[in-house]
């Protein structure tokens, strides 16, 4: 889908569909008043008929104007808010992709979204550019559609998209142009997690990274079985070692415009799980809900994505992405429980549970994350991954969880994620819990007893990052959705590209 800036005034623009939101109080704002005026008062008295409150966050009301209008239809998209201030961002994203739910159940051909409603006093700083950046991110998101096998497809009649109702402006471009960079990443990162695992490989994976290098310029070096090998990788290897589909650990460097570089705050390194296929191993799974295991790449594929929209936005900051891959399976050479793996750091562990793989991955790429990976230690880790069912039951399907062992790193994601839309919550690293992990054979042991499940996870990657500020997402309760949100379709959320890049921009700009 296209999407541009449009000046002119909401009431004179051409487009199928007009969508205006109504902000708590806002249907006595100017902009409504005037396409009221236009329709003789019958668009706020049909609306006020059907609706009780129109600013309410879920209320949709459609009018067809039969020429009253440039437009065929108008959209009413309550955002609520408190009527003195301008809506956050995350409602703004929201409205834009209500409205596009709109356009595709009435096969609308163009959609014209207006930000008329961004109270005077604040269109002239950053708030109106903010505003048209998080509609432009809410409509991309909202109309990326999922890529799908079925062989009857739902026409897609959206080709265009006009954020009105505010002069042209540099700023109004540039955020229009970053929307389109996260939104492309985001997107990017969903098709990947929602692709099947027989496509999406390790193989498949490093060459996807393969592809960053030669459209982006990004530095990348694919490490395949004999290199782990070589640096003593242990636990990828025995992760992967039960599938035909080779381990890689995937390596994608962004280096910062020389000038702007900012050697005393960065670098920085993000690393993602990338399980293409988590089937336990010999520890096998219930078949119930298996099929949901082709998602354990989630983390992986965020870092790609932020990867990618950062090669487009160009912070003055290294970053180094990291995604050790590997299809968990339980092939006739699959690691067994109650072996033991020596990892990259040369601290061994014994594999209690096959099906506590991702630690096992994330162990080995942290390790040589920390290292520098052959060149300079970076500053800050984040690791991304779809760690543990347990954080669903600590904190629920909208909320991430998040542990580390440095304070302003922690507080740095929590509010990188509000911002983003990707809220995150914070789960302690309790010490009294770290025995929980001893081994009589090995360093630790790969699961505790089965309480505290996320933390325990969390406490045992903490083991393989050499002191370096760190920080880890569990995001296994979000990086899906069973339910269409208002700009995420039902699928893959690709969560944690924005939070991420949003993550990297605050440490540059530090
Ligand atoms: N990939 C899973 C976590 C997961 C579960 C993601 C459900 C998405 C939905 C992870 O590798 C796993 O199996 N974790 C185990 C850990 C346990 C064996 C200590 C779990 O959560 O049960
Ligand atoms: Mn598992
Ligand atoms: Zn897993």
């Amino acid at each position: 889908m296209e999407i541009r800036h449009e000046g002119g005034a909401p009431h004179r623009t051409k487009a199928d569909l007009l969508a205006v939101p109504v902000l708590n109080g806002g249907e006595r704002g100017a902009e409504i008043i005037e396409l009221d005026a236009a329709t003789d008062g019958k668009l706020l008295r049909e609306a006020k008929r059907r609706t009780t409150d129109l600013s309410k966050p879920s209320s949709i009301f459609v009018y067809q104007t039969h020429g009253e209008l440039p437009v065929d239809q108008v959209a009413l998209i309550g955002v609520g808010g408190n009527g003195r201030t301008a809506p956050s961002r995350e409602a703004w994203r929201r409205f834009a992709g209500h409205a596009i739910q709109v356009a595709r159940r009435t096969r609308a051909r163009s959609l014209a979204l207006s930000v008329a409603s961004v109270p005077a006093r604040e269109r002239r700083g950053t708030a109106l550019a903010q505003a048209i950046g998080a509609v432009a991110e809410g409509a991309l998101l909202a109309a990326h559609p999922v890529r799908s096998y079925k062989t009857s497809r739902p026409a897609n009649d959206l080709a265009t998209c006009a954020v009105v109702g505010a002069p042209g402006s540099r700023a109004a471009t540039d955020a229009i142009a970053r929307a389109r960079a996260l939104a492309d990443a985001t997107c990017f990162a969903r098709d990947l997690i929602n692709e099947p695992a027989s496509v999406v490989t390790p193989a498949h994976l490093a060459q996807v990274a393969q592809r960053l290098r030669r459209e982006l310029g990004l530095g990348v070096r694919i490490l395949a079985p004999r290199d782990l090998q070589r640096l003593g990788m242990g636990a990828i290897l025995a992760v992967g070692r039960g599938s035909r589909n080779e381990p890689r650990l995937i390596e994608v460097v962004y280096k910062p415009p020389e000038g702007s570089r900012t050697a005393r705050r960065g670098p920085i390194a993000l690393v993602g799980k990338g399980i293409t296929f988590d089937s336990g191993g010999l520890s096998l799974k219930p078949a119930a809900n298996m099929e949901i295991q082709k998602r354990d790449m989630a983390g992986g594929a965020a870092v790609l994505g932020a990867m990618q929209a950062i090669a487009h936005l160009c912070p003055g900051i290294e970053v180094r992405g990291y995604v050790p891959s590997a299809e968990n399976m339980p092939g006739g050479e699959a690691y067994r429980p109650g072996d033991v793996v020596t990892t990259h750091s040369g601290k061994t562990v014994e594999v209690v549970n096959t099906d506590a793989e991702g630690r096992l991955v994330l162990a080995d790429a942290l390790a040589w994350a920390a290292s520098g990976a052959g060149s300079a230690k970076p500053r800050w880790i984040v690791d991304v991954a779809t760690l543990t069912g347990a954080v669903t039951i600590a904190l629920g399907r909208t909320v991430a969880g998040v542990m580390g062992n440095d304070r302003t790193l922690v507080s740095h994601l929590i509010e990188s994620g509000g911002e983003a839309g990707e809220p995150i919550w914070e789960l302690p690293l309790v010490d009294e819990y770290v025995p929980l992990m001893e081994s009589l054979v090995a360093d630790f042991r790969n699961t505790g007893d089965g309480s505290a499940g996320s933390i325990m996870g969390g406490l045992f990657l903490r083991e393989f990052v050499d002191g370096i500020p760190w920080a880890h997402l569990d995001i296994a309760a979000v990086a899906y959705v069973d339910k269409a949100q208002a700009y995420v379709p039902r699928g893959a959320v690709g969560w944690g590209v924005r939070t991420l890049v949003d993550f990297v921009e605050r440490i540059a700009k530090r």
